[in-house]
């Protein structure tokens, strides 16, 4: 039956189509108003004109714009990083609240792809959307189901999203850009709930599988670790990033490798060896030695730059 006053009966066309984060990337089919409220249930409202991309040199737009469009994909990924683990998490018998959180997330990172894809439109000036993709999170059948849901989530969220979470926080003290300063705050405030999510799954295992779960996490402690620092050591121009692009967001890997390397010292192996977790030599692994190597050239025709978050 039509309920008339029900908002998420109205026709697509009575939305306002400005409170939409990307809507050129929508279906097109009568969906909008469910999506609409799925997408701004957070108050936080990002000042889309306020935006001064405009004052950028062409040269610098395009360096924004290129860490936007890998983001973009990043973010888009996580969606089905977050639907595989959901899977996982029902395998390894998760009650509901961690469930839903879980399903909460993958929201989340729509609603994080669709504010990437207008901030790539603001500084490259084109529409775009993201390219099909689909995680590859680990699917060991030899594993059991506990382990993996457990050790998959110790990656996805006691790591990258605690990770991305440090350097988010630290991105946005310099980032004066009134747009980009409000979508890293929308994106930090739900980054915060994803590494939440983790830490806590992570407790519920152990509590529920005991010593075997903790070993299973001990095992793979150098493997996640170790996963999120690839993203930290991609290819990124080795140049000084001036003033005017930090107050857009741009950071420095030099400086990234700090502060993962202060994550991995202070956060997670602390995190971890708290619930009996064994993180053997992870803090010594990337101590000083590690943030002082050589940083790998990106060949400046590439269309995307992989600045950590
Ligand atoms: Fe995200
Ligand atoms: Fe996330």
């Amino acid at each position: 039956m039509q309920l008339p006053n029900d908002p998420r009966r109205l026709p697509a066309e009575t939305l306002n189509r400005d409170s939409l984060l990307s809507p050129w990337w929508l279906s097109g089919e009568p969906l909008a108003r469910q999506h609409d409220r799925l997408m701004c249930d957070n108050a936080l409202e990002i000042p889309w004109d306020q935006s001064t991309a405009g004052e950028l040199s062409d040269e610098h737009r395009a360096r924004v714009a290129r860490v936007w469009r890998a983001r973009t994909r990043a973010e888009y990924l996580a969606v089905s990083t977050f639907e595989y683990l959901s899977v996982d998490m029902v395998a390894a018998g998760a009650p509901p609240d961690i469930l839903s959180f879980c399903h909460q997330a993958a929201i989340d990172e729509i609603r994080h792809t669709e504010m990437c894809l207008r901030m790539t439109q603001i500084y490259e000036g084109e529409t775009v959307t993201p390219a099909p993709d689909l995680s590859g999170m680990a699917n060991d059948p030899e594993l059991p189901k506990l382990h993996q849901a457990i050790t998959n989530s110790m990656l996805l969220n006691c790591v990258v999203e605690t990770f991305a979470c440090t350097i988010l926080a630290i991105v946005l003290e310099q980032t004066t850009d009134p747009t980009a300063n409000a979508v890293y705050k929308r994106i930090l405030s739900d980054e915060i709930g994803h590494a939440r999510l983790g830490w806590a799954f992570l407790r519920w295992g152990i509590d529920t599988g005991g010593d075997s779960v903790i070993k299973a996490c001990s095992d793979k402690v150098d493997f996640v670790v170790k996963s999120a620092a690839n993203v930290v050591d991609a290819p990124r121009p080795k140049e000084e990033i001036p003033d005017v692009l930090r107050a857009h967001g741009m950071m420095h890997p030099s400086e990234e490798r700090v502060i993962f390397s202060d994550c991995v010292r202070e956060v997670l192996a602390p995190g971890f060896t708290g619930l009996g977790i064994d993180v053997g030599n992870v803090v010594d692994d990337y101590g000083a030695e590690w943030v002082a190597r050589p940083i790998a050239e990106l060949d400046p025709n590439e269309k995307e730059e992989w600045q950590a978050l």
